[in-house]
């Protein structure tokens, strides 16, 4: 995944496609959630529109000699019934009747707006918990190419900080966006009411204030993507340095990482900074702009009122709404900063959700049948991790059904990327694979997948109890078939002398384990997944030769009566495999038991013979 890829989509995202994309990540009947959230927050901000005018009327009427309006005349009537006599005066009982209504009118507004946002951040939250999960769900299934080029850092940041940009686009922006247009008509609408004039000095200030907001769009939006680059590259060293811990201490090498480190963070800083450097620029020349405005508006207004059109309590409930009416202008000049974050971010997630994995089921895809054990058939297959660079060339090999077949070579000769191709977690970039007659591209990957177990070199075991690791590949096993499957993988001993046996917690927090116990686990994860096609690569590699011979007894165990592709350096533990194929540079050069291979005299021989020990001259000793 480029960072050109996520640029050119961020930059193409307008405000409609993020909000039909948010709308499909709501849930059933969170759309009509929405409309009352929304009819609340409508109703909060409908009360605070009604804010400025008990001042008006205290400065006109309590204050002033104007008269009280009738609708006022008539609550006063009706509130009198209830007041002791002594507040009962015209001027004391208005007095009192607007000060309580300023009061009630804070108090409307304030339930409305806790309850509104509850409702809406709640809706905001759960958009996020479900990107997250689709996007999870899909990192996990595209495929190794994908991962080989992206920092598991960087997915980590995606998945964690950029998809909150939902809920920034939601409730930071479109909402607050939606509330601010209506309550700028509204606004609007009441000053028109009051005095034209006067709304018209103060709407004037709208448009360099709207020019300013898109002279601005592409630079922040250019900038927030950048600075979360920046943020996600800090994400991708921590994770990097600390998963490589015992190799950075080992070579002392923390304080060119912590080096390392501080650039990332440095380069973040400075990305960060540049952005705010922008955000509190637009905001300074946005005060500007607002006190140009109310400058204007109170100047003008003050000399209206010398003139006698309008009153006192106008220019009271005019500035009162210059002041409101520019809140929701400001709202929109930030909310539109807060959707190009937002759609900064969300070029991050789309372009992983938008990316299909290489390798994936046909559209006429079969299932395997359970327990097909082979042939698995290389028809001249090529295979190239980048276009440049054929890593396997022309590879024909057939490997029988229940038999063992051993892959050896030098490092880097392509012996995993073959074992990778069985497992289709790559497909062949030219020729086929196939497995008992069917080519594995017209198989489901789920089934195909099933019918295989796979042992590697560093076991991979998960942060969880020993049982369930074991059972990770058959979640429904009962205890009894995982005592018997760590008991065949000669795990069962050490697994009871833990203090808490089967349930001990491993990985993070729980039990270290040694490398042997490990693989005496992962061996055990197979035998109880019980696939007929068993992978191995390297499995004891990790180990010292007495442990080695343990986890070997296991394996011979477990390769019993199944397919085995088993690709060691170590040629002793391979001599009693079927076939031998020696991969020199990405082609099979020599093919044969070891007594064949032997006989031949090539680079089997050769290897054999550095490894026992022995010269090449005394061939004639080993093959007896
Ligand atoms: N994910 C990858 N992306 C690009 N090139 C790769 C990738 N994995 C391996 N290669 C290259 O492919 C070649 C074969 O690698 P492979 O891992 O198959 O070798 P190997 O025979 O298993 O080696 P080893 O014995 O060291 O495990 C090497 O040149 C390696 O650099
Ligand atoms: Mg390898």
């Amino acid at each position: 995944m480029t960072r050109q890829d996520t640029r050119h989509i961020s930059q193409h995202l307008s405000t409609c496609t993020l909000s039909v994309w948010l709308l499909r990540l709501c849930g059933k009947g969170e759309g009509m959630m929405i409309v009352w959230g929304v009819t609340l927050l409508l109703g909060g901000s409908a009360f605070a529109l009604l804010q400025p005018w008990p001042l008006k009327l205290v400065v006109d009427t309590v204050l002033g000699s104007h008269e009280v309006p009738v609708a006022m005349a008539d609550l006063m009537m009706w509130v009198s019934q209830f007041v002791p006599p002594v507040l009962a005066d015209e001027k004391t009982l208005l007095l009192l009747i607007l000060c309580t209504g300023i009061l009630l009118i804070q108090l409307f507004m304030g339930g409305l707006t806790v309850l509104s946002t509850y409702i809406l951040v709640a809706i905001g939250l759960r958009m996020v918990f479900r990107l997250r999960c689709r996007l999870f769900h899909h990192l996990q299934r595209l495929s190794l190419a994908f991962h080989d080029t992206t920092t598991v850092g960087d997915s980590l940041y995606r998945v964690t900080w950029d998809t909150y940009c939902v809920q920034a686009l939601f409730n930071s922006g479109l909402i607050p966006a939606l509330i601010a247009s209506f309550t700028l008509l509204g606004i609007a609408g009441i000053m028109l009411f009051v005095d034209w004039v006067l709304t018209l000095v103060a709407l004037a200030i709208g448009i360099p204030l709207l020019l300013l907001i898109r002279k601005l769009d592409r630079p922040m939006r250019d900038r927030s993507l950048r600075a979360a680059e920046r943020d996600s590259d800090i994400s991708t060293r921590v994770q990097e340095t600390l998963s490589s811990i015992r190799a950075v201490q080992a070579f002392g090498r923390e304080a060119e990482e912590s080096q390392r480190f501080g650039r990332h963070a440095d380069a973040s800083l400075h990305a960060t900074l540049r952005l705010t450097v922008l955000q509190s620029g637009s905001q300074a020349i946005v005060g500007v702009l607002l006190a140009a405005g109310t400058a204007a508006v109170v100047g003008i207004g003050a000399w209206r009122v010398l003139q006698g059109v309008l009153t006192v309590g106008d220019i009271v409930l005019l500035v009162s709404y210059l002041a409101m009416l520019y809140k929701p202008l400001e709202t929109l000049a930030y909310t539109a900063a807060t959707i190009q974050n937002a759609a900064a971010s969300a070029g991050r997630v789309l372009s992983i959700l938008d990316r299909t994995p290489e390798v994936r089921d046909n559209a006429n895809a079969v299932p395997l049948a359970s327990k097909t054990s082979g042939p698995i058939i290389f028809d001249h297959v090529s295979f190239a991790y980048d276009k440049e660079k054929h890593v396997l060339k022309d590879v024909c090999l057939e490997i029988p059904a229940g038999q063992t077949v051993a892959l050896v070579g030098h490092s880097g000769a392509g012996k995993t990327t073959l074992v990778n191709l069985v497992m289709r977690f790559y497909d062949p970039t030219d020729g086929h694979l196939r497995l008992n007659n069917n080519r594995l591209q017209s198989l489901t990957l789920e089934s195909l997948r099933k019918n295989m177990a796979l042992v590697l070199q560093e076991p991979v075991l998960f942060c969880s109890s020993i049982r369930e690791n074991i059972a990770y590949g058959r979640p429904e096993a009962t205890n009894d078939e995982i005592e018997e499957a760590a008991r065949a993988a000669g795990a069962h001993d050490f697994i009871q002398s833990l203090a808490s046996g089967y349930d001990t917690q491993i990985g993070e927090r729980g039990v270290a384990l040694s490398g042997g116990q490990r693989q005496r686990l992962s061996i055990a994860r197979a035998f109880l997944k019980d696939a007929p096609i068993l992978i191995l690569d390297e499995p004891t590699s990790a180990l010292d030769s007495t442990t080695e011979r343990q986890v070997l007894d296991a394996l011979r165990r477990l390769m019993n009566n199944r397919t085995t592709l088993i690709i060691a350096h170590r040629l002793s533990t391979v001599r009693d495999a079927d076939q031998i194929v020696v991969l020199d540079n990405g082609r099979i050069v020599e093919q044969g038991t070891h007594q064949d291979l032997v006989k031949l005299e090539g680079q089997y021989a050769r290897l054999y013979c550095t490894q026992v020990g022995d010269q090449p001259s005394s061939l004639r000793e080993v093959r007896t």
